[in-house]
């Protein structure tokens, strides 16, 4: 019997940290086989700050996920996420001597394409495939096998800042796993949701978390844009707080339940004051005005970022929303009606076993990483050395 390609991936979030344990079928499919959240403190805008409580709740989401799938992994293929992450492009072009496009070819051109300088305090998250040309002409999809003088690559570099890399790193050894592999969380929620079409037409691509929001636009079939910016959906919730006078817990329950971007709903809610028992009556407008304040603020921040890229008529696969944080009532329509695009929320497809719960928005993430998990068992070759990492991450997110 083959041997079954079992994984263990991790997002650690913001709000929470996501496991899941998930077997790679030989057809592309992923089937769950465990899957576990646990609420998180000690991480701020998808940096670790505690590091003990955030490895408590790694070894419990972790340890949920490995007991319902049955399994004892203890190296994880984890997310990393955080406005440290910025992409470098990366270009190489070499003279090919044999004449014919062989696979070393391949390698070698992406491997100096992503040689890039990435200063002291940096590191390499991973090498993204943009676009490959033959003797000047761009745009081939496959080159191996082809007859030519020359073979170029263009590339874009995830790199973050070391010290956060390795504290994450850290955290998940405290939590007794070790870390196979990183992978940008934008992009892993992008390989949960999109389709190859959606790429191809252009999509934008938002996952809106706790404390961030990562932001990618495809175009061509490849990433074209990617960015992350430190505004999420706790930030709603404190303002709430500070402004109605309730505690986190309270601000974040009358988010999910009464919070509607656009809402013109009236009336008035009863909550309990911050200082004890006393009741007090806030109008809904002053909620809804608080959560709009923000929204404006978010909707500003991303659309600073996409008016980086020329459009000519926007993206035409519209965009498509990941994470907890855009669950918020109302905000796709607000984004609909400001932008003039069509939004939708982003579910994770290509999925068997336990698959009700990792379809939701909030675990694109972790999902993109099992996916991510799964390519990289498909594409695993002996090689050594970074060449080896440069190959490991161009397989992966080509
Ligand atoms: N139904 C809902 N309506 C509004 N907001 C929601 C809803 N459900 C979840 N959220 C918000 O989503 C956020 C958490 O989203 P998610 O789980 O994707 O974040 P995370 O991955 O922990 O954080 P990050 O990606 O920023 O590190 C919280 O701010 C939460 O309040
Ligand atoms: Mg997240």
């Amino acid at each position: 019997m083959p041997k079954r390609q079992l994984m263990l991936a991790l997002d650690v979030g913001t709000t929470k940290v996501s496991a899941l344990v998930a077997e790679a079928k030989p057809d592309g499919e992923l089937a769950v086989l465990g899957i576990a959240a646990t609420p998180v403190v000690g991480m701020r805008r998808g940096l670790v700050f505690e590091v003990e409580r955030v490895a408590l709740a790694i070894r419990d989401a972790a340890n949920r996920a490995n007991s319902m799938a049955g399994s004892d992994l203890a190296q994880a293929a984890v997310a990393i996420n955080g406005d440290h992450l910025t992409i470098t492009p990366g270009q190489a072009k070499i003279s090919l001597k044999s004449g014919v496009i062989r696979d070393e070819d391949v390698r070698s051109v992406l491997a100096r394409a992503a040689h890039v300088d990435l200063g002291s305090e940096r590191e390499m998250v991973r090498v993204i495939r943009r676009g490959i040309a033959v003797d000047g002409f761009r745009g081939v999809a496959d080159p191996q096998g082809m007859v030519a003088h020359t073979l170029e690559a263009d590339v874009f570099v995830v790199s973050g800042l070391s010290t956060v890399i390795r504290n994450l790193r850290h955290v998940v050894s405290m939590a007794g796993f070790s870390v196979a592999s990183l992978v940008p969380a934008p992009e892993a929620s992008a390989t949960a949701v999109l389709t190859a079409d959606e790429r191809q037409v252009g999509v934008v691509h938002l996952d809106v978390g706790g404390g961030t929001t990562g932001i990618s636009v495809y175009r061509g079939g490849h990433l074209e844009y990617f960015g992350v910016i430190p505004l999420g959906g706790e930030s709603i919730t404190s303002d709430l707080s500070v402004g109605l006078g309730v505690v986190p817990t309270q601000a974040e329950r009358l988010k999910l339940e009464h919070a509607a971007v656009g809402s013109e709903r009236e009336g008035t809610l009863e909550v309990r004051a911050v200082s004890g028992q006393s009741v007090k009556l806030i109008p809904i407008k002053e909620l809804q005005d608080i959560v709009a304040a923000r929204v404006d603020e978010w909707t500003d921040y991303v659309e600073q970022h996409l008016q980086r890229i020329e459009w000519t008529k926007g993206p035409s696969a519209g965009v498509v929303m990941t994470g907890g944080g855009a669950l918020l009532k109302g905000l796709g329509s607000h984004l609909e009606e400001r932008w003039g695009w069509p939004v939708r929320l982003g579910t994770p497809f290509g999925l068997g076993g336990l698959s009700d719960l990792s379809r939701s928005p909030g675990y694109a993430t972790v999902v993109g990483v099992a996916k991510a998990g799964a390519q990289q068992a498909q594409t695993r070759e002996p090689e050594s050395g970074w060449r080896r990492a440069v190959q490991f991450w161009v397989n992966l997110w080509k």
